[in-house]
């Protein structure tokens, strides 16, 4: 104790183990700091960790994706235990280059393994900048620039679906909150008494949606009582029934996970006008083609959606998380459905416009400003460049499966609809069986062996799985317009190479 006067503070005595480290100053009450921690200095370090081995890094094609080890292996590698004393400067740097050494690099231009990749820097810079603020969004209060970025990327996100009265929304943790979202705001539209009675205020209710649905659906099912087995996949069947259950929500996707495909929205909004039914569109990855004038077609008649789910972080290549739910609703549906009025964040009497309080909207209480992830980038590159890349990543995808139409023993199991080329790889031995089932069972062990191999090697990542009756495939995502043809060209020989012994 130094009696409250921080200068007469002694330099503490350095530890024999450790000699950065310092023990904690104690200043008068209880405010604790480490001498020998310049902060401005850690923090420069650390970015110069970031710029060197993740940024340059990750645009190398020459450097890999992954360096894969088991989890044994890692646990070794890091020092993952958690300790009484604290760690010096050095060692904690060394932990941020361990962290990041060890970690994919879904940024690299050889990572097609997911619905996400590429480099963004504007987003990178709005994640940094967002990070450094820790601002939450729930209030004007502690988030003035924030909650207007978020309404104004939410109304041109809005502009560019076709909703031309406006609506309502909230950018959210993810897709398939957004999914939730959705249903929970179908269900209260038709039954407003289950926010307050529960789910005995309604009959059973059943939702629509496509055999090709993504598996959030039926979480957002089981998490909202509405039961997994009442979810109808079309064509639907009357086996279940006996309750007489109520349709309230269809769910159509634009752009669906494994394959890309489109539903056809518009025919589905007939049946859902003719029936009252809410009409969701699942456009976490397929929003992203409202961009481009060229392939919008694929959503024609999304404006008759009642809500709408799209995910920035994936096509467009915001950074994680980005990701907006969109209510056509002008009558505050959103806040009413999911409003709790805590009176100690949501004061009616405030000095400022209350209404700029979102936060009773969300079923989150803190919420990250993502909107302005892709608010900066959209500034800087303007409408007409995401369009670009949009189509760019179109082509190129349409270019991969020219290229495995053209070489022996790859198959493609559909012509493209969007990012998604989903193709087998027949090695050799297979190529002369014929088309049954003995073909098939072998060749679906053919994609997790040149799965393991790339890992390994860390040449590059691709997704595969089965699909319905069908055998293991992959899956290339195509995304980020740092990818080249040679890149593509450069996948098909990887996996030949990795798989022709098989
Ligand atoms: C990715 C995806 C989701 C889930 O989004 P998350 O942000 O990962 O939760 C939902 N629906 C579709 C069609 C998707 O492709
Ligand atoms: C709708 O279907 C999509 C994909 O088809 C799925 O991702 C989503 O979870 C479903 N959501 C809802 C609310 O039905
Ligand atoms: C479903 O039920 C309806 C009416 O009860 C019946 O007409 C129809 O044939 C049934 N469909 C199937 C697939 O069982
Ligand atoms: C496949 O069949 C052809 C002709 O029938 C034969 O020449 C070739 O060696 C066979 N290849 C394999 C890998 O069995």
């Amino acid at each position: 104790s130094n009696n409250g006067n921080p200068s007469e503070s002694q330099s503490p005595a350095a530890d024999p183990e450790d000699p950065q480290k310092c023990p904690p100053v104690v200043t008068d009450i209880g405010a604790l700091n480490c001498s020998s921690l310049n902060v401005e200095s850690f923090i420069e370090q650390s970015i110069a960790i970031i710029m060197e081995d993740v940024v340059k890094k990750a645009t190398d094609v020459t450097e890999k994706v992954c360096e894969w080890r088991s989890p044994e292996q890692l646990k070794e590698l890091l020092d993952l235990e958690l300790t009484d004393g604290g760690e010096s400067e050095s060692k904690i740097l060394q932990h941020c280059r361990d962290a990041i050494r060890y970690s994919i690099k879904t940024t690299h231009p050889r990572f097609f393994n997911q619905l996400y990749a590429g480099m963004e820097p504007y987003s990178m810079v709005a994640s940094f900048i967002t990070e450094a603020l820790k601002p939450s969004l729930y209030t004007y209060e502690v988030a003035p620039v924030f909650t207007l970025i978020e309404d104004a990327v939410l109304r041109k996100m809005m502009e560019m679906i076709g909703w031309e009265e406006g609506g309502d929304g909230i950018f959210n943790a993810g897709g398939s909150m957004s999914n939730m979202y959705a249903v929970n705001l179908a269900r209260y539209h038709h039954y407003p008494h289950i926010k307050e009675l529960g789910l005995s205020a309604a009959p059973r209710l059943v939702i629509f949606t496509s055999r090709e649905c993504h598996y959030s659906i039926s979480k957002a099912a089981a998490l909202l009582g509405v039961g997994t087995k009442n979810v109808y996949v079309v064509p639907s069947d009357n086996s279940t029934n006996s309750l007489y259950p109520v349709p309230f929500m269809v769910n159509a996707t634009a752009g669906t996970t494994v394959l890309g495909a489109f539903d056809p929205i518009e025919e589905i909004a007939d049946i859902c006008e003719k029936y009252n039914l809410w009409l969701h569109v699942d456009a976490c990855w397929g929003g992203a083609a409202l961009m481009s004038q060229k392939h919008k077609h694929l959503l024609k008649g999304i404006h008759r959606a009642n809500s709408v789910a799209w995910n920035p972080h994936k096509m467009l290549m915001a950074c994680l998380q980005c990701s907006a739910f969109l209510v056509r609703d002008k009558t505050h549906l959103l806040q009413r459905c999911h409003s709790a009025q805590a009176s100690y964040l949501f004061q009616q009497d405030k000095f400022y416009d209350v209404s700029y309080d979102t936060g009773d909207k969300s079923v989150q209480c803190s919420r990250k400003p993502d909107a302005f992830k892709f608010w900066l980038m959209w500034k800087a590159l303007g409408t007409r460049e995401l369009e670009q890349r949009v189509d760019r990543a179109l082509a190129m995808a349409r270019y991969l499966a020219q290229e495995v139409e053209k070489r022996e023993g790859f198959r493609l199991l559909m012509d493209p609809e969007y990012a998604n080329v989903c193709f087998w790889y027949i090695p050799p031995s297979l190529r002369n069986l014929s088309d049954g089932p003995e073909f098939w069972k072998k060749l679906h062990t053919v994609a997790p062996v040149i799965k393991e191999r790339m890992m390994k090697k860390g040449s590059m990542m691709v997704g595969y799985q089965p699909h319905g009756d069908k055998a293991n495939f992959f899956r290339m995502i195509i995304i980020s317009p740092q990818v080249s043809k040679q890149d593509m060209d450069f996948v098909l020989d990887e996996i030949h190479n990795l798989g022709k012994d098989l």
